[in-house]
């Protein structure tokens, strides 16, 4: 028995990294997969590999911001398979540039693919539930970068931060409908991240793997969170967002106001501020400048 058998998931950006463990560890776990990739030959790969496994999968080509591939993903999980139960958000790419560097294709390119291509898949899936009067999951993929902030990735933090609060909205817009929506902050090495390691690192690893050391961040370690966060087993779970990396789940905090300064019931005169405002720092420890906040993160690649 496995944990979403006779279930139907939509995986995109399937064809490799972290989505193709998702996809994978979903048809091990009894699923029908739509692979969603841009690229065919990757995607097609990976649904031959399912079902050279004894599972079923299907492969669907495209870009996953389209709107007119977003909704084939939908069509094709209720043709090939009879219906929809949860779909894995994780299509994305980088560009990554400081600010002033950073070109309009540069921004858009990104918060498209991550953003529009979250939108688009999760509309979609949301239409067809409420439709037919089901329930469903739904699991999007944030990023530290977003929550705490990466130098150089403005836009794909801007987009990751987005993907957190939309994923958030769509939990509480899904709740009576029985539809959840949850997202991961994942670490994993992949095409996306082996690129930026030191060579010695990397030799450093391999050792290791040798040793039979356990490949902490290998990505498929994210799939099994993520096949839970599809099933059924987590329908009370809605909301959230998990790190998730080697044998690690985390959840972490909204956004939390934790100090504050009034002014007896006077709006502020903005001179006023420069004498108070210090207060919120002292009461709460938060530095006033610029924070690196990936250096207090648990567990980080580089
Ligand atoms: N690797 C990490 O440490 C890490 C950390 C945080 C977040 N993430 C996120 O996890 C997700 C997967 O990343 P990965 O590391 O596996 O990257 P990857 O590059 O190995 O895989 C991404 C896959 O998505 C596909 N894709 C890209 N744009 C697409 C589009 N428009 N339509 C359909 N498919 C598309 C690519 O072809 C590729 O197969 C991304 O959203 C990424 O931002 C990764």
């Amino acid at each position: 028995m496995g944990l979403l058998d006779g279930k139907v998931v939509i995986v995109t950006g399937a064809g490799r990294g972290i989505g193709r463990g998702e996809a994978l560890e979903c048809a091990a776990q009894g699923a029908a997969v739509v692979v969603a990739e841009f690229d065919p030959d990757a995607g097609d790969t990976v649904a031959k590999e399912i079902v050279g496994a004894g599972g079923r999968a299907v492969a669907v080509g495209g870009d996953v911001a389209d709107a007119g591939v977003a909704n084939s993903l939908v069509e094709a999980a209720v043709e090939e398979f009879g219906g929809l139960d949860a779909l894995v958000n994780n299509a994305g790419i980088l560009r990554d540039r400081t600010i002033a560097k950073m070109t309009d294709d540069d921004w858009d390119a990104v918060v498209r693919v991550h953003l529009r291509g979250h939108f688009l898949p999760t509309r979609a899936a949301v239409q067809y539930w409420r439709e037919n009067k089901r329930p469903g999951h739904v699991v999007s993929t944030a990023s530290t970068s977003g929550l705490l902030g990466n130098f150089g990735q403005t836009n794909y933090g801007a987009a990751k931060a987005g993907i957190a609060a939309f994923s958030t909205i769509v939990a509480m817009e899904g709740a009576r409908a029985g539809i959840t929506s949850n997202a991961i902050a994942p670490t994993a090495l992949t095409r996306m991240t082996l690129d930026l390691m030191p060579e010695e690192w990397k030799r450093q690893r391999d050792a290791e793997l040798e040793r039979g050391g356990f490949d902490f961040f290998a990505p498929e370690n994210v799939a099994p969170l993520v096949a839970y966060l599809c099933s059924d087993e987590s329908s009370h779970i809605s909301g959230k967002v998990f790190g998730v990396q080697g044998d690690s789940v985390e959840i972490f905090q909204p956004f939390t106001s934790v100090a504050e300064v009034t002014n007896g019931g006077r709006r502020w005169e903005p001179s006023e501020l420069a004498g108070r405002i210090d207060g919120l720092f002292t009461a709460s420890g938060i530095q006033p400048g610029p924070e690196n906040m990936m250096d207090r993160m648990r567990y980080k690649i580089l």
